[in-house]
């Protein structure tokens, strides 16, 4: 059963902390939702700016989110682990010491990167809002599957 869900992206202060916060608004609190980067340049630090604003545009409030970067405990704990593009598929999956662990690794969105914000402006937050309200939609109807 799924019950601890790791988002991750590069940096932890723009997708995956979005992430984080649209599923937990999406979910009870059997769930434990958190966050991680595959770097470790933001640790420590609060959501980009821009991240935080689009999220209060719909509600939900990640100011307080802390960066991290994923450690390799993060592959026993955690039933899920959520990539926001095929770079941070590469870069968690060579993390992985147990291969039985490969099988929680998944791109968020089947088909498609959720694009790095971070170089862009307001309205690539708000796509990438758009995107993981959607992703995360689709991945919750498919818990059972999972
Ligand atoms: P994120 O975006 O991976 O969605 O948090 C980025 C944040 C910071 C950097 C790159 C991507 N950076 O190069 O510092």
């Amino acid at each position: 059963m799924v019950r601890k869900i790791l988002m991750v992206c590069l940096g932890n202060i723009c997708r995956s902390p979005l992430a984080e916060g649209i599923m937990r608004s999406k979910l009870g609190d059997e769930y434990l939702i958190d966050s991680a980067g595959t770097g470790n340049w933001h640790e420590g630090e609060t959501p980009d700016h821009r991240a935080v604003s689009v999220a209060r545009k719909f509600g939900i409030d990640i100011s307080g989110l802390q960066a991290r970067q994923i450690s390799t405990t993060d592959f026993e704990f955690f039933d899920l682990i959520l990539v926001m593009d095929e770079s941070n598929f590469r870069n968690v999956t060579a993390l992985i010491e147990d291969e039985q662990h490969l099988s929680k690794v998944k791109m968020i969105l089947a088909d498609r990167d959720v694009p790095d914000p971070y170089w862009g402006d307001e309205s690539d937050f708000e796509l990438v809002f758009e995107l993981l309200d959607l992703a995360t939609d689709e991945i919750i109807s498919q818990f059972e599957k999972l």
